[in-house]
């Protein structure tokens, strides 16, 4: 199978649940601790064995770009690995498949991988490495089991058949209700695509929230290039939400021996 080279970073996002902080600073640049969550995706694909690095920014994300001059220039190996970083445009945030199919020209007529970095996966392995590790030429994203009550802020798979870590998916829904959502498998912003999927995503309509959903183009693709999805290991955090970002906070500082008499203490209401 070919292998997979290029990562694709959507950072477009207005970031609203994090309005007014996000007016002025991406929602990609917010930290855990002393790392954007940016960086720890971004070392979750270098940890894959990306080669290429190609974020979808946006007008009021150059700080994105400023940020990793400065880690690129502490990675001396980073460019005799043949390795790059490059940026396009999204010129308007019309959702995570604009976003996407923004990097076409950049990504060729190769399968890729796409990164959301607000879904931040804490676990020694790399999530996106094991995908892209078995990707077969079949559309993959990761998945998670989600509450009943939170289906709707999810894609949706409807499960044709389980084995082992994969999920052979029938069909996708992206945001259905709690009474039309086929079952409790949510998508998580962990994909590895055909590149087939750009000519999909340009004659798409809007879908759900005025936006080109992602999901709806990996929907039409069903029957020529299947969807799997993928349980992975370790502890996601959608830091897109304000909940999301403070368990991952915690959940990072609890394993850390110099923060964990602060949580501790606070626990605890010592003064
Ligand atoms: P979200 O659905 O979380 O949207 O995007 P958002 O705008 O970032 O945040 P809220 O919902 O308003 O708070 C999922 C991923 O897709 C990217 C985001 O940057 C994030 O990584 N995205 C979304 C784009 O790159 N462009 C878009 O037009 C929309």
């Amino acid at each position: 199978m070919e292998k997979i080279r290029k990562i694709v970073f959507p950072v477009g996002g207005l970031g609203t649940r994090f309005h007014p902080l996000t007016k002025v600073i991406p929602k990609e640049m917010l930290g855990l601790l002393d790392k954007p969550l940016i960086h720890y995706a971004f070392e979750e694909a270098l940890a894959a064995g990306v080669e290429e690095f190609v974020f979808v920014t946006r007008h009021g994300k150059n700080s994105i770009e400023d940020y990793f001059d400065y880690v690129i220039d502490n990675l001396p190996e980073f460019y005799t690995n043949k390795r790059g970083i490059c940026y396009v445009r999204q010129t308007k945030p019309l959702g995570l498949g604009h976003a996407v199919l923004c990097a076409k020209n950049v990504v060729n007529n190769e399968p890729f991988a796409v990164m959301s970095a607000d879904d931040f996966i804490c676990h020694h392995r790399s999530c996106i490495g094991d995908m892209m590790a078995s990707y077969n030429g079949k559309n993959m994203a990761a998945v998670i089991e989600v509450q009943r009550e939170d289906v709707s802020k999810y894609g949706i798979i409807d499960v044709d058949y389980e084995q082992d870590n994969f999920i052979i998916a029938k069909s996708v829904c992206e945001k259905p209700s709690i009474t039309d959502a086929k079952s409790n498998y949510g998508i998580v912003g962990r994909y590895v695509l055909s590149h087939e999927i750009f000519d999909v995503l340009s004659d798409l309509e809007p879908g759900i929230n005025g936006e080109i959903q992602l999901t709806d183009a990996m929907m039409q693709m069903i029957p020529t290039h299947g969807l799997v999805g993928f349980k992975f290991e370790g502890e996601r955090f959608d830091c897109g939400s304000k909940e999301g970002i403070l368990s991952a906070i915690l959940h990072i500082s609890s394993h850390n021996p110099e923060l964990q008499p602060i949580i501790k203490k606070f626990m605890s209401g010592e003064k």
